[in-house]
């Protein structure tokens, strides 16, 4: 089965041999999709027939957002906790042990139904690539659910056990990274590609450098990737932890030091910035013309969750990336789908040169810039295409 995907005023592949610049933009273009996998794109006058086709009438074709971080799997609401913040609260991580309070007592139904419902509302949205993180059950049981759900409906899926030290832990933080990385890990394992740990010295909830480092070795000695969750509230020794260990990604990095920004310019660790967050805490912006300046990998990703950011919307973080740190509109939409793929180690996704999987996201709009350039107005969408399926599989 093969689609002509005609119409195309702006296409970006993300593929500078394809098309121009670092986002390989072709104009009047046509993309055929084959059994789910690009198989041609190029000048529309160029385009080869097909099976089926599909006019998207002078509209630009982006690939699907790559969303590389998001806590999906819980229950409960804390729009309280974030109204306190509007009026000067600060965000320390506190407010997630009322969050893992309503997981615990959710069924899997409702768990499910949450996690589908935000699925759904995040494609309606352009991302076609989405990594869920346990870290809101905090047992044995409660975290190996919440994996054995995220991977009904993505293979993107992160054992979070060290998110917080639960309240039946609390002063015995070593008894619960013995849990973490003994039971917990191996009843975990098996629903998991990826091992994350708050490392927040700062924050009276998360874990010290010692503890996360613990906690990221395990994880990897029982076949997990790593990713971290650093410098969210301070500049801690996440990130320069993350990059010692070769984590795919460190994440937030809104606090960082010359030499967090140094030992990431010098390792393989992509820098996913989560401006949702600042958004949403009031918080200063991650420093990203710093990190690219220094030749950072940057992601975009929404970090979508019921405390720090309740976003699902990677349209609204390209328009803050460009607003608030100073992207411009290509790099912010470079990072939101291709830099996403980077920090997931995905070459099959972030861009749409052949033999991509088929996720292609259409902008009601002319060109991506209108991404940043029409905040908050609904402009991305997944373009749905015959046999294919609803999101990444491997
Ligand atoms: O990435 N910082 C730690 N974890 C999440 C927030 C979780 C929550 O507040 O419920 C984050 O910001
Ligand atoms: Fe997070």
């Amino acid at each position: 089965m093969s689609t002509l995907v005609t119409g195309i005023a702006e296409l970006v592949t993300n593929d500078g041999t394809v098309g121009d610049g670092p986002l390989g933009l072709v104009a009047d273009a046509a993309v055929v999709v084959e059994d789910g996998v690009v198989a041609w794109v190029g000048p529309a006058h160029a385009a080869p027939d097909a099976d089926a086709r599909i006019d998207v009438g002078g509209r630009a074709v982006i690939p699907g957002f790559v969303d590389s971080h998001a806590h999906l799997v819980f229950s409960g609401d804390r729009a309280a906790e974030f109204e306190a913040r509007m009026s000067g609260e600060r965000y320390d991580g506190g407010g997630i042990a009322s969050t893992v309070a309503a997981t615990r007592a959710a069924s899997d139904e409702t768990l499910r139904a949450r996690l589908r419902a935000l699925v759904t509302e995040m494609r309606a949205q352009g991302t076609t690539t989405v990594e869920v993180k346990s870290g809101y059950g905090l047992t044995v049981e409660d975290e190996a659910r919440a994996l054995r759900l995220a991977a009904e409906i993505t293979p993107e899926t992160t054992f979070l056990g060290a998110h917080v030290v639960p309240a039946e832990y609390s002063g015995r933080v070593d008894d619960y990274i013995g849990l973490v990385t003994g039971p917990m890990l191996a009843a975990c394992a098996p629903h998991a590609r990826w091992i994350d740990v708050f490392c927040e010295p700062a924050s009276a909830h998360a874990f010290d450098g010692d503890a996360a480092r613990a906690v990221l070795e395990a994880g990897r000695a029982a076949g997990l990737e790593l990713r971290v969750h650093a410098n969210q509230l301070s500049a801690g020794p996440g990130v320069r932890l993350a990059v010692e260990l070769g984590a795919a990604s460190a994440d937030h990095c809104t606090h960082l030091t010359d030499a967090d920004v140094d030992a990431l310019a010098g390792g393989s660790t992509v820098a996913t910035l989560l401006p949702g967050v600042e958004f949403s805490t009031r918080s200063p912006y991650p420093d990203a013309r710093g990190l690219l300046a220094a030749g950072v990998t940057v992601a975009l990703a929404t970090d979508c969750n019921p405390g720090s950011c309740f976003t699902s919307s990677m349209a609204f973080c390209v328009a803050l990336a460009v607003r608030e740190m100073a992207m411009t509109p290509a790099e912010a939409l470079w990072a939101a789908t291709a830099g996403g793929a980077a920090a997931l180690r995905r070459s099959d996704v972030g861009h749409l040169r052949p033999g991509a999987r088929a996720h292609l996201a259409v902008l009601d709009a002319p060109s991506y810039r209108h991404l940043a350039y029409r905040p908050g107005v609904p402009l991305a969408r997944t373009l749905e295409l015959p046999a294919t399926e609803a999101l990444s599989r491997p």
